[in-house]
C-alpha cells in the first residue's frame, strides 16, 4: 500500500449567521465557508491496527488517544465499510488548537479522505456525511473541502462559486475559546439568514462589499468572553491594505482579507513585529480564481 499525504485545510467562516436553536440545544447556522492553502498535514502509512502520532508546532495541545477525532474517524470508517485494515497516521499540527478555523474537524475530514484512498474504500456518500456529522458539526463541510454554503447545524452543505484570489491573514492570540461557552453566551440573540448571492462572487469589490454587510453572530459573545479577540480585530483593521476583518467560527482566530496574497504576506510580517506574542499566518483561498 502506498503512503498517502493530504492537507487538512484551515476553514474560514467568511460570515456566520446564527438563526435559531434546535430542541437538542444545537444552533442553526447559515455560513459561507472557505478553505485556505494553509493547513495541517496528515500522512497515512502501512501499520498494524490503528495508531496516531502527532508532531508540529501545536502538537502539545492534543492527545493521541482513542478520543482524538482522527482515530474516531478512522475507526468509524472501518465499521461503516466492514473492514479491519490497519494504518499508521501521523499529524503535523500547524493550525492552533480550539481556534475556530477547523482544526480538529479538518483533521477528521482529512483522515476520512486519506483513509478511503489508502484502503481503497468507496463508501456511500450519504453514510459518509452522516458519519462526519457525528464527529462534529463542521466535519461535513470540511469533507466537502471547497467553498460552500453551510446550513442546519452543519449538515446542509451546498457548493458556492469559486472565490476571488484575495490575500488572507489568519491571527490567533494563542488562547483557546470554548465553542459551547460562546454559543451559550449568545443567549438566544439570533439574527436573520442572509446568504450572499452568486453575483457577489464575480469580482473582489462586489465580494468584499457583500461580506461587509454580513456578520459573525458569535463575535460579540466571543469578545465578551475573551476581550483579546476585540484587540486582534482592531489590530487587523489597522494594517495597511486590510479590506475586511472578522472572526472565524466561535473564535478566537480572526482573519483579514487583502487585495492579493502578497499584501497579506507583508501584513503578516508587520503583525508579527507589532504583536510578537500572537500567531499570524498569511495564505490564500485554496482553488481561488485568479483576479
Ligand atoms: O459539533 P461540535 O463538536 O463542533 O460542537 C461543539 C459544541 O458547540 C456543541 O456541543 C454545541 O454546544 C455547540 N454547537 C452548537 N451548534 C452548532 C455547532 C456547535 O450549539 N451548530
Amino acid at each position: 500500500m502506498q503512503s498517502v499525504t493530504v492537507t487538512a485545510a484551515a476553514k474560514v467562516n467568511l460570515y456566520l449567521h446564527v438563526t435559531g436553536q434546535r430542541a437538542d440545544g444545537y444552533h442553526l447556522l447559515e455560513s459561507l465557508v472557505a478553505f485556505t492553502e494553509f493547513g495541517d498535514r496528515l500522512m497515512v502509512s502501512p501499520g498494524e491496527g490503528l495508531s496516531l502520532t502527532i508532531g508540529g508546532p501545536f502538537a502539545d495541545g492534543l492527545t493521541d488517544g482513542p478520543d482524538n477525532l482522527i482515530l474516531r474517524a478512522a475507526s468509524e470508517l472501518r465499521d461503516l465499510c466492514g473492514v479491519t485494515l490497519g494504518a499508521a497516521i501521523h499529524l503535523d499540527k500547524t493550525i492552533p488548537v480550539a481556534a475556530g478555523i477547523g482544526g480538529g474537524s479538518a483533521d477528521a475530514a482529512a483522515a476520512l479522505t486519506a483513509l478511503c484512498d489508502f484502503w481503497d474504500l468507496n463508501p456511500d456518500r450519504t453514510a459518509l456525511d452522516d458519519l462526519a456529522l457525528g464527529l462534529g458539526a463542521d466535519v461535513p463541510v470540511c469533507l466537502h473541502g471547497r467553498p460552500a454554503h453551510m446550513a442546519g447545524i452543519g449538515e446542509e452543505v451546498t457548493s458556492a462559486p469559486d472565490l476571488p484570489d484575495l490575500g488572507v491573514l489568519l491571527v490567533n492570540p494563542l488562547q483557546g475559546v470554548s465553542t459551547p461557552q460562546v454559543f451559550k453566551a449568545l443567549n438566544g440573540a439570533f439574527g436573520p439568514a442572509d446568504r450572499i448571492p452568486d453575483a457577489a462572487f464575480a469580482d473582489p469589490a462586489s465580494f468584499l462589499a457583500a461580506l461587509h454587510t454580513r456578520r459573525n453572530d458569535l463575535m460579540a459573545p466571543a469578545v465578551n468572553i475573551a476581550p483579546v479577540v476585540g484587540e486582534m480585530l482592531a489590530a487587523l483593521e489597522g494594517l495597511d491594505g486590510c479590506r475586511l476583518a472578522r472572526m472565524s467560527g466561535s473564535g478566537a482566530t480572526c482573519f483579514g482579507l487583502f487585495d492579493d496574497p502578497g499584501h497579506a504576506a507583508r501584513a503578516a510580517d508587520v503583525f508579527r513585529t507589532t504583536h510578537p506574542g500572537w500567531w499570524a499566518q498569511s495564505t490564500r483561498f485554496s482553488g481561488a480564481r485568479p483576479i
